[in-house]
C-alpha cells in the first residue's frame, strides 16, 4: 500500500478536527525571506482549503534593517525594542508595504494553483489593529513604536466568515491617525486571544524549543515556561516561547512553535499525533487513558442506555469490574464521556474491539476515532495482527475506518464458540 494512503488515513481525524477552527499564524520577516517561504504559503492555502479560518501575521525586522542600512541610518533599540523615530518609520512603512503586497501576490498565485481555483478567494488586510504609543520608558522616547490596543474582532470574524484569509501587518493605527510600528509577536498573540483562536502557530528558525541537552521539547504547560525563559535569556526563541505562553494564559488552548526553515513543519505539527515542533498547551481538561476500577460507575452511566437500545451487549457491574483493564476511556472534567474495550482472543494473534461508545452529547468530536486509534495501538503493542469487531448497528462506521466484512469462520475458535447467533451481529476485521 502506498505510504500516502496510510498517511491520509491517519491525517483524516485531524482534518475533521481543524475544520472551521481559527488559527493565527505568525511568520517573522526572516521566514518571508527564507527559501522555504513558498512552501509555507502553499501549506497555508492548503489549510484554508480544508476549512481552517486563517489569520496570518507577518513580521518585517530584516526588511526594515536593510532599508535603514541603505539610507545610512543606525538602528536604535532599548530593551530589545526598536526605537522608531520619524526617519525609521519611513523605512518601516516602506518595508511593511512591500512585504504585504508580496505576500498578497504570493497567496493569490497559490490560490490560483490550488484545487479551489476559480472560487472567489480573498486575502483581506486593512486597519484591523488599533495601536497606542509605548511612550517614554526610563527616559527613552520610543516615538512611533507602539503596542496593540485593540484588534477588530468583529471585522476580522466577518472576513473569516466570508472565507477570506486575513493578513495582519506589524503596523497599527491610532484613533488620532498616527501610525505605529508593532512587534509581530504582539499582534499575533493579541489577535489569537481577542479572536478566541483555537491555535496560535509561531514560526521560528528552530524546529521548536531546544532544551539544555539539545533535545526538542515536544510539549509543555504555560507554567513550565518561566524556567525555560530564564535559561534562554533574551533570544528570539525566548520571545516565541513567551508569546506562546501568553496566548495560553489568555485562553488560547494550544500554541505551537514550528520551523520556517523546514519544509512541511506546519503540516507535520497539525496532522500527526506527535507533531514536529513544540506545543504549549493548557492543562488538558479532556484525557484519553486506560480505565481504573473507580470508572465503573461512569462507564455504566455511559453504556446502559445503549444496552437498552440493543446497540451494545449487556454488561453487569460485576463484569465491568472484572474486565475494567480492557477499557480505555475519555475523561472530561471528571466525567467518562467515551469508552472502548480491547479483548485479546485466547490462542490467537487477534483481538476484539468492543463496547465503543461516545456519550451522545459529546458526539461529532472525533472521539470515536481517537478511541479506535488508541485500541489499535494497544493491540499492536500486544503483538496482535488482526482486530475483529462484532456490531449490529454500526457497521458502516467501522467500514469507513478500514474494517472489512468477515465471518464466524474467520473468528479464532475461542471467540467463534461464544458467537451469539440470536444477536446475529455482523463481523468485521481489520489488519493492524
Ligand atoms: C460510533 C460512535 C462511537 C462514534 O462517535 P463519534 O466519534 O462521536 O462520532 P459521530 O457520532 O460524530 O459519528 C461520526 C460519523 O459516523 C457516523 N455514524 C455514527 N454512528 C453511526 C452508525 N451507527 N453507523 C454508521 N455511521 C455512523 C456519523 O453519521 C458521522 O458521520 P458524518 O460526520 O458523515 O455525519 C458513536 O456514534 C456511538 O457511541 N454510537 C453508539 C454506540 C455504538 O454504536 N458503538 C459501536 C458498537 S460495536
Amino acid at each position: 500500500m502506498p505510504e500516502y494512503v496510510n498517511w491520509l488515513r491517519h491525517a483524516s481525524p485531524y482534518i475533521n478536527a481543524h475544520r472551521d477552527c481559527t488559527f493565527v499564524v505568525m511568520l517573522p520577516g526572516d521566514g518571508v525571506e527564507h527559501p522555504n517561504f513558498g512552501n509555507i504559503v502553499h501549506d497555508l492555502v492548503l489549510l484554508h482549503s480544508l476549512g481552517v479560518r486563517l489569520v496570518l501575521v507577518h513580521g518585517s525586522r530584516p526588511q526594515i534593517e536593510t532599508r535603514l542600512a541603505a539610507r545610512g541610518l543606525t538602528p536604535h533599540y532599548h530593551h530589545g525594542m526598536r526605537i522608531t523615530d520619524a526617519a525609521t518609520l519611513e523605512c518601516v512603512i516602506d518595508a511593511v508595504g512591500q512585504l504585504r503586497i508580496a505576500i498578497e501576490a504570493r497567496l493569490s498565485m497559490d490560490m490560483a494553483a490550488s484545487p479551489m481555483q476559480g472560487s472567489r478567494l480573498r486575502v483581506a488586510s486593512g486597519n484591523l489593529v488599533t495601536a497606542r504609543p509605548i511612550g517614554v520608558l526610563e527616559g527613552v522616547d520610543y516615538h512611533h513604536t507602539g503596542e496593540v490596543r485593540r484588534v477588530d474582532r468583529k471585522g476580522i470574524n466577518r472576513l473569516l466568515d466570508e472565507r477570506s484569509i486575513v493578513l495582519l501587518s506589524p503596523l497599527g493605527y491610532s484613533p488620532t491617525g498616527e501610525i505605529f510600528n508593532l512587534a509581530c509577536e504582539d499582534v499575533a498573540t493579541r489577535a489569537a486571544i481577542d479572536l478566541g483562536a483555537d491555535k496560535l502557530l509561531l514560526f521560528g528558525a528552530d524546529p521548536g524549543l531546544i532544551d539544555e541537552n539539545g533535545r526538542l521539547v515536544r510539549e509543555l504547560r504555560p507554567q513550565q515556561v518561566p524556567a525555560h525563559l530564564q535559561r534562554l535569556g533574551s533570544n528570539y526563541q525566548a520571545e516565541l516561547l513567551d508569546a506562546a505562553a501568553e496566548a495560553c494564559r489568555g485562553g488560547v488552548a494550544r500554541s505551537h512553535i514550528v520551523s520556517y526553515a523546514e519544509d512541511g513543519a506546519l503540516l507535520t505539527e497539525l496532522f500527526t499525533r506527535d507533531g514536529g515542533g513544540t506545543l504549549v498547551a493548557q492543562e488538558q481538561f479532556e484525557v484519553v487513558r486506560e480505565a481504573a476500577i473507580e470508572d465503573v460507575g461512569g462507564l455504566l452511566d455511559l453504556i446502559s442506555p445503549l444496552e437498552e437500545q440493543g446497540i451494545l451487549v449487556r454488561r453487569s457491574r460485576e463484569v465491568l469490574e472484572r474486565e475494567i483493564e480492557q477499557f480505555s476511556v475519555v475523561e472530561r472534567e471528571g466525567m467518562i464521556i467515551a469508552c472502548a474495550a480491547l479483548y485479546q482472543i485466547a490462542d490467537s494473534d487477534a483481538g476484539e474491539l468492543a463496547c465503543l461508545a461516545v456519550n451522545p452529547e459529546y458526539r461529532h468530536g472525533a472521539r470515536g476515532d481517537v478511541l479506535l486509534e488508541r485500541i489499535e495501538s494497544r493491540a499492536r503493542a500486544q503483538g496482535l495482527n488482526t482486530l475483529f469487531v462484532l456490531t449490529t448497528r454500526t457497521a458502516h462506521w467501522f467500514r469507513e475506518r478500514g474494517f472489512v466484512p468477515s465471518s464466524v469462520e474467520r473468528l479464532p475458535s475461542a471467540r467463534a464458540s461464544l458467537y451469539n447467533y440470536q444477536r446475529n451481529s455482523k463481523i468485521f476485521e481489520k489488519t493492524l
